[in-house]
């Protein structure tokens, strides 16, 4: 069942959305040659202190750190380590807080130094997607809408959207229905609603479309071993258009 939030409730998302999008800014801002992503994940957990809310990813389905940090090949659910980086890597930062009895989820991908053309192109289209998809999410449009615009966008420029993960709705739960696929079919599944909450977030690979999970359990990678890139906001459908939450104050959506 995919529930509407009133609007008391979608303020309370968006407290916890803008949370997550101040962090991941400070996060950005850490990124350089040389950090380890224990000492981004060190960091994400003295604001979550600071900001008197707990992470949400720690303890979810027993996953250990408050970051899920997916290096170059890496795709999603990264774990921090001693691991440095490198000029020319680049980095998608995951992150979610819960407060209030409500979630916030949202995940940007960073260069590290000077990255290739390649590498630049893949995170810009990967973030284009994202914002192709946001502006479909409109009540009475369908799921498919969202889906179908990150995989034209992404396939125009010759990436891969990987199929294995999806979005999903978020709310009381970090992860409620729908599903939220990167692929699919305009015109086509549910309808969407003034109220519905939806964390979108397509991942982009270079290369082919394939994935594996290493031993750890959580990290997903690509089989080629090509650089992917994750970008995700949870957005709000109102009367008046979709509307991201996880953004810092004072940024209409404008496509
Ligand atoms: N944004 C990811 C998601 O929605 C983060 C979950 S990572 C986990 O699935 F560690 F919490 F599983
Ligand atoms: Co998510």
């Amino acid at each position: 069942m995919v529930t509407l939030k009133l609007p008391a409730e979608i303020e309370r998302l968006r407290e916890n959305n803008r949370i997550v999008a101040y962090i991941l800014e400070k996060l950005k801002e850490k990124v350089k040659p040389g950090v380890t992503t224990l000492q981004l994940n060190r960091q994400a957990e003295d604001l979550v202190r600071k900001k008197g809310v707990k992470a949400a990813f720690k303890g979810y389905q027993g996953y250990p750190y408050a970051l899920c940090t997916s290096v170059n090949e890496e795709v999603v659910h990264g774990m921090p380590s001693g691991r440095e980086l490198q000029e020319g890597d680049i980095i998608s930062i995951d992150f979610g807080v819960f407060h209030q009895g409500y979630y916030g989820d949202a995940a940007i991908t960073v260069p590290v130094g000077r990255i290739s053309p390649e590498a630049q192109l893949l995170i810009k289209v990967t973030e284009a997607s994202l914002y192709d998809a946001i502006n479909q999410a409109r009540a009475g449009n369908r799921l498919g809408d969202i889906s179908a615009a990150v995989q034209r966008r992404v396939e125009a420029a010759g990436f891969s959207v990987v199929r294995d993960y999806v979005g999903h709705g978020i709310g009381k739960q970090l992860h409620e229905e729908p599903q939220i696929p990167n692929y699919g079919t305009a015109g086509k599944g549910i309808e969407l609603k003034a109220g519905m909450v939806l964390a979108i977030e397509p991942m982009v690979n270079a290369g082919a479309c394939e994935v594996a999970v290493r031993e750890n359990g959580w990290t997903v990678v690509t089989r080629d071993h090509k650089y992917s890139a994750h970008y995700e906001h949870s957005v709000a459908i109102t009367e008046d258009g979709p509307c991201i939450l996880s953004q810092l104050r004072g940024k209409p959506f404008d496509q």
